[in-house]
């Protein structure tokens, strides 16, 4: 059986220990501004607000196509609460 010093344990828990920390430092990346060509990138992707998107598809349900807040309420019955004050 080889025997370990508690120094040479107490050594290697410590290494272990700084090796993590230096990980998890490695990991927090301060963010960064956003650059010229980052910018048009995310513009381009992600235009606001988004274009009309025309008729909902043939297989919808006239439920699942109409944009009315009581339709939604069909599902969504604790929203529709939240929002109608009456
Ligand atoms: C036929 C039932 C039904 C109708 C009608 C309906 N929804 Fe939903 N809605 C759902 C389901 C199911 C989900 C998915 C829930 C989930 O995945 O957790 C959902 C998800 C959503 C979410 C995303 C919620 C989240 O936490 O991500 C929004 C927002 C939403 N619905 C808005 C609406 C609006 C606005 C309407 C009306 C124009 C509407 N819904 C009509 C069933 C419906």
């Amino acid at each position: 059986m080889i025997r370990v010093s508690a120094g040479v344990r107490g050594a290697s828990v410590l290494l272990v220990l700084v090796a993590a920390g230096a990980i998890a430092r490695a990991d927090s990346v301060a963010p960064q501004a956003i650059s010229g060509a980052d910018k048009d990138f995310l513009a381009r992707h992600w235009r606001r607000p988004i274009a009309p998107q025309g008729p909902a598809p043939e297989g919808f349900s006239p439920l699942e196509r109409s944009l009315a807040p009581e339709s939604c309420g069909t599902c969504h019955p604790n929203q529709l609460a939240d929002i109608t004050l009456t």
